[in-house]
């Protein structure tokens, strides 16, 4: 592969809508970013907003998400708002002719991430999912020997994620209708349709769930979800989680198992986070539970990343890095795409009338 010295570095305006948690990785990464010369950030919230406008020194926030995406200097759009609000803010982004960076899923129905796939594409704007599971580098580099055949066809295989319902209440606090189906299998659904490759398509979908601990706190949620999906090579795949696991468990985030069988090799990843452990008499922080203090933990386990030292490493530092390079230079983006996440999120809906119905659910024409 050739290494384009030449790439035209063109100087970005970035404003970041969302200033929680992952909008305030990626403001602060876009911040650090040599390409990126005005940022400005905003939230529903006005002290988040100023919060992270002062950590970052932003040039501006806002309460007025509209004010920032139309502003003339900013020239790509991250939105990191709740599931139920990503949108509003992309819609707005793509009228306003600016590449879009959202974060997981794309939208919570199927007519808006019709609507907004469909938009992006009439107005050729480049909307992309932050699907970083992607940018962990066990999974960049396992789909990259896939993708040169190294296993050859793909028969089929299993995924599972394990977290504590500490994390999934708070999740379901952020918003109820983000389940771990749409919310977390999402991002397995994600990486395994990368594998498998654009012209292979799901045909069909299977579920079983149960569960107490979520409807005992007022969700009408499983605590755990099995699920199957056929593809159209006739591929099989499992995608099961539980996020039930008690709050002591030392995961702050999801703790995966990946096992995908080809019919010359196979892939085997441990992202359990065992192989890392931090005991400590002082506490070591729940990144969606403030509150929360563990003194065993699996080091490395926040999904997001790390920040150590002024530095981010993990899967949202690279994914940030890799689209604000994109932006920048016209580089390779390995971001999902609109029409892949639109894909997903079929596939995800169907998951939960699956287990709903006990039926399987045919995906034709998806
Ligand atoms: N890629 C990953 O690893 C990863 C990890 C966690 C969460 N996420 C995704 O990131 C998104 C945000 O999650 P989070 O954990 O940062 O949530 P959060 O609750 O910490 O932050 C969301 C922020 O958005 C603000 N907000 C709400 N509605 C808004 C609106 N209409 N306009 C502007 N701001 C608004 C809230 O006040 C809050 O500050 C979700 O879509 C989630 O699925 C991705």
């Amino acid at each position: 592969m050739v290494i384009n010295i030449g790439f035209n570095k063109k100087k970005l305006g970035v404003a970041v809508i969302g200033s929680g948690r992952i909008g305030t990785h990626r403001a602060r990464l876009a911040a650090l970013h040599s390409a990126v010369t005005y940022l400005v950030v905003g939230d529903i919230n006005e002290e988040a907003a100023k919060k992270l406008a002062d950590l970052t020194n932003a040039s501006r926030y806002s309460t007025d998400a509209l004010s920032l995406i139309n502003d003339p200097r900013v020239d790509v759009v991250i939105v990191s708002t709740p599931e139920d609000a990503h949108a509003f803010s992309v819609e707005a982004a793509i009228n306003a002719g600016k590449s879009v960076l959202v974060e997981k899923p794309l939208a919570l129905t199927i007519e808006d991430g019709d609507r907004l796939a469909n938009l992006a594409r009439e107005k050729g704007v480049d909307l992309r999912i932050g699907y970083s599971q992607r940018f962990l580098q066990k999974y960049f580099v396992a789909r990259d020997e896939i993708s040169r055949g190294k296993i050859g066809p793909i028969l089929g295989g299993m995924t599972r994620v394990y977290n504590t319902r500490t994390n999934m209440l708070a999740i379901l606090k952020r918003c109820p209708e983000a389940t771990p189906i749409l919310d977390i299998i999402t991002y397995n659904v994600d990486y395994i349709g990368w594998c498998l490759g654009p012209d292979v398509v799901p045909v069909e979908v299977q579920a079983m769930g149960y569960g107490t601990v979520f409807r005992d706190q007022g969700y009408d949620v499983d605590d755990i979800s099995l699920t199957m999906v056929k593809y159209s090579t006739g591929a099989v795949f499992s995608f099961d989680i539980c996020y039930a696991l008690p709050g002591g468990f030392p995961t702050t985030g999801q703790s995966v198992r990946m096992e995908i069988m080809g019919r010359d090799g196979v892939v085997l990843i441990d992202d359990d986070h065992r192989d890392q452990i931090l005991y400590t008499e002082h506490g070591y922080e729940n990144a969606y539970a403030k509150d929360q203090k563990l003194n065993l933990a699996f080091l490395g386990s926040r999904s997001s990343g790390e920040w150590a030292d002024g530095q981010m490493f993990g899967r949202i530092a690279d994914e940030t890095r890799e689209w604000l390079d994109s932006q920048s230079t016209g580089a390779k983006c390995h971001l999902t795409t609109a029409e892949e996440a639109r894909q997903t999120l079929k596939v995800t809906l169907a998951m939960g009338v699956a287990s709903e119905t006990g039926q399987p659910i045919p995906l034709a024409n998806i």
